[in-house]
């Protein structure tokens, strides 16, 4: 069912890379709610291809870019403004890459350049973002961006490796332009802290889905879907939370805040 909640809004979705992906969910819920949008990704991605199939169901258009790249990311706030006809309402940071997890390297073992390489294109990405937007001026009064992050930044997941310190900077840097540019032009910047998803950045993670098994276990609600995480979003991007800013917001059924759940100790064999 849908709400209009993003009628004549424009937008910029990144990360949308296969039909599991959060952002790709995030993207059918905005055209759903009226919103029109650029997609974006890196240009390694879209050789892939599948996300012509979105631009086509969502009547988006696609401007690559490799978010560590402030040359590329000014290219795309200026292309998103004169295709959707003006400054930009909502903007999905949905971006995440650790090269130790891929290669399964341990925390104590990090390779520092790849550690380095985590941080530019899942964190420092939104500063690089957020910096050139607030430098062109390409975003309205009231605008929303929201960037996605897990709740390892808070507590430790020993498979999360680097990525958890670099969703705990992702979080600090939404925080800290939230305020800057909150001044300016009330503009809102917040994370959300979504359950496991089988997408593929998640499915990458040694463990994932034993892992994926015990948080639902856990949360009194069961863990969220990428689904539910896009309706998620679409309030987020909608004049209804227009005064929420500088918030890492836990969307993960209960999780994050429950400390033992009867299935989980039954599961354990703790319990009967
Ligand atoms: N899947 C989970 O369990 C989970 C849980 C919490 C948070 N998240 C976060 O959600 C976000 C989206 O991930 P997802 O799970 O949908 O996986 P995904 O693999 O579908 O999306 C990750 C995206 O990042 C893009 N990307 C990588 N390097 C890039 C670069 N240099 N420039 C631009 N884009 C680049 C990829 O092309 C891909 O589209 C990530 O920030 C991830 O950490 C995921």
């Amino acid at each position: 069912m849908a709400y209009n909640l993003l009628k004549g809004k424009r937008g910029i979705i990144t990360g949308a890379l296969d039909s599991n992906s959060i952002a790709w969910k995030v993207a059918e819920k905005a055209h759903e709610e009226g919103a029109s949008f650029v997609l974006t990704n890196a240009p390694i991605a879209m050789r892939m291809g599948e996300i012509n199939a979105l631009a086509e169901k969502t009547n988006s258009k696609i401007v690559p870019a490799d978010a560590t790249s402030v040359e590329e990311l000014t290219h795309l706030f200026n292309q998103s403004q004169e295709i959707l006809g003006g400054k930009i309402d909502f903007v999905l940071h949905s971006i995440g890459m650790s090269v130790n997890i891929r290669k399964k390297i341990g925390y104590p073992e990090l390779n520092y350049d790849y550690y380095a390489k985590g941080v530019d294109v899942s964190a420092m990405s939104l500063h690089k973002m957020l910096s050139v937007a607030y430098q062109l001026d390409a975003l309205n009064e009231h605008a929303s961006v929201v960037a996605l992050t897990y709740a390892a930044a808070q507590r430790t997941y020993p498979f999360y490796t680097d990525m958890a310190d670099i969703k705990a900077l992702l979080e600090s840097i939404a925080r800290s332009f939230g305020y800057h540019y909150g001044i300016k032009k009330k503009v809102r910047v917040n994370t959300v802290s979504q359950s496991p998803t089988k997408t593929t950045a998640g499915t990458g993670i040694k463990g994932f889905g034993d892992f994926f098994d015990y948080a639902d276990a856990i949360s009194p609600l069961g863990n969220a879907s990428a689904e539910d995480c896009a309706n998620y979003c679409v309030t987020l991007f909608s004049d209804l939370t227009k005064m929420v800013t500088m918030q890492n917001l836990f969307h993960d059924g209960g999780y994050s805040t429950t400390g033992v759940s009867d299935l989980m100790m039954k599961k354990a064999g703790i319990t009967e």
